[in-house]
């Protein structure tokens, strides 16, 4: 992958801010940094700058949860004409104890995703992603479970008992915070990133031969703002205990350097999911083989649900030429 033109969302603090320093130290031209005001992308821009003496970063405007601006951050990328290298998608959180739902309908954790598909979609279609274009979304170990406090959805029985087996039908009302769901806010994370996990397997299936989709938990890296809304028991009780013990938590940096690590693997582990070893939340990455990750059928059901709620699909798929 050339090392030309990165575009970081959530770039404003955090593993995004982390990432974006670290890409412009090792060279890369230039680094599209996204915040959800154009304010705060251009004082994140002046800040990377700053502290990197690298005249490199470029602030947009992109708020997740409104499609109108992600269409208007599109237009803007369209208007550049210059295609992008590395898409990192790395905007997320961990919701609020009150649930809450964006305008366009989506529960506020699910969210992040629903505006990176339009972006992701957005930028193929208008062939702005480079050939052997590399796209990284923050995916999280509760997606694979065992992680106290997080449990995600058995999508397939709660499809069969609520849907009719409809896995899509069942994967929009996770999105949505319903119906028949309960809000349980860690609940909603640990589905979000399953979503992401799914919908990566199902974007990779859909992708130009050369480019490649991963999905990568950074790890835990609680010197970040991702828990400022979580509940006290997770910020006060959990995180402290699990920060006691070794190998559990890691410094923003090296969580960023997951993402940059993963822009250099092939196309042949395209569509996974790579996060910490079984227990811990730091460490090296590998490839996670929970049986419910490779569920073709949640997969494309995921992708369906996506599609639905976004109101974007790649209708042609194999007609997508990327620019060289
Ligand atoms: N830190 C960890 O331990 C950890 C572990 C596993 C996974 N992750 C994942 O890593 C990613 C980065 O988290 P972080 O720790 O860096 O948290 P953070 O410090 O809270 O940064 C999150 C960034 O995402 C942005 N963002 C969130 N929702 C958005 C939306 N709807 N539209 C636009 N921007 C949005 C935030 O902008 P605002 O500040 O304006 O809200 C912020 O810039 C997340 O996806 C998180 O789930 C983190």
């Amino acid at each position: 992958m050339d090392h030309s033109i990165a575009l970081v969302t959530g770039a404003t603090s955090g593993l995004g801010y982390a990432a974006a320093r670290i890409l412009a130290g090792e060279g890369w031209r230039e680094i599209i940094v996204t915040g959800r005001s154009l304010a705060r992308a251009k004082e994140t821009a002046a800040q990377l700058a700053v502290e990197t003496k690298r005249q490199v970063f470029t602030p947009l405007e992109l708020e997740l949860d409104t499609p109108s601006s992600v269409r208007s951050a599109l237009a803007a990328l369209v208007k550049r004409g210059r295609p992008i290298d590395f898409l990192l998608l790395n905007a997320g959180l961990v919701p609020t104890k009150a649930r809450v739902i964006t305008a366009a309908g989506v529960e506020a954790s699910q969210a992040p995703l629903i505006g990176h598909h339009q972006l992701t979609v957005g930028l193929l279609r208008a062939n702005l992603l480079r050939p052997n274009a590399r796209i990284v979304i923050a995916g999280a170990e509760p997606a694979r479970g065992g992680v106290p406090m997080f449990k995600y959805t058995d999508v397939p029985a709660f499809a069969a008992k609520y849907f009719r087996g409809d896995q899509t039908a069942a994967v929009e009302a996770l999105l949505r915070n319903g119906p028949n769901v309960k809000y349980v806010p860690n609940n909603a994370y640990a589905d979000a990133k399953l979503i992401i996990a799914w919908w990566v397997a199902a974007l990779a299936r859909r992708l130009p031969s050369g480019m490649a989709v991963y999905a990568v938990s950074p790890g835990g890296a609680t010197d970040t703002k991702v828990v400022r809304n979580a509940g006290p028991l997770l910020k006060y009780v959990f995180i402290p205990i699990v920060n006691l013990i070794p190998g559990m938590n890691q410094t923003p940096e090296t969580a960023a350097r997951r993402y940059l690590q993963a822009s250099e693997f092939g196309t042949d582990v395209s569509g996974q999911f790579f996060a910490s070893a079984q227990g811990k939340f730091s460490g090296p990455i590998e490839t996670q083989r929970h049986p419910h990750l490779h569920d073709r059928t949640s997969q494309e059901a995921a992708w369906q649900a996506v599609v639905k709620v976004s109101g974007v699909d790649l209708s042609h798929p194999a007609s997508l030429s990327a620019v060289s």
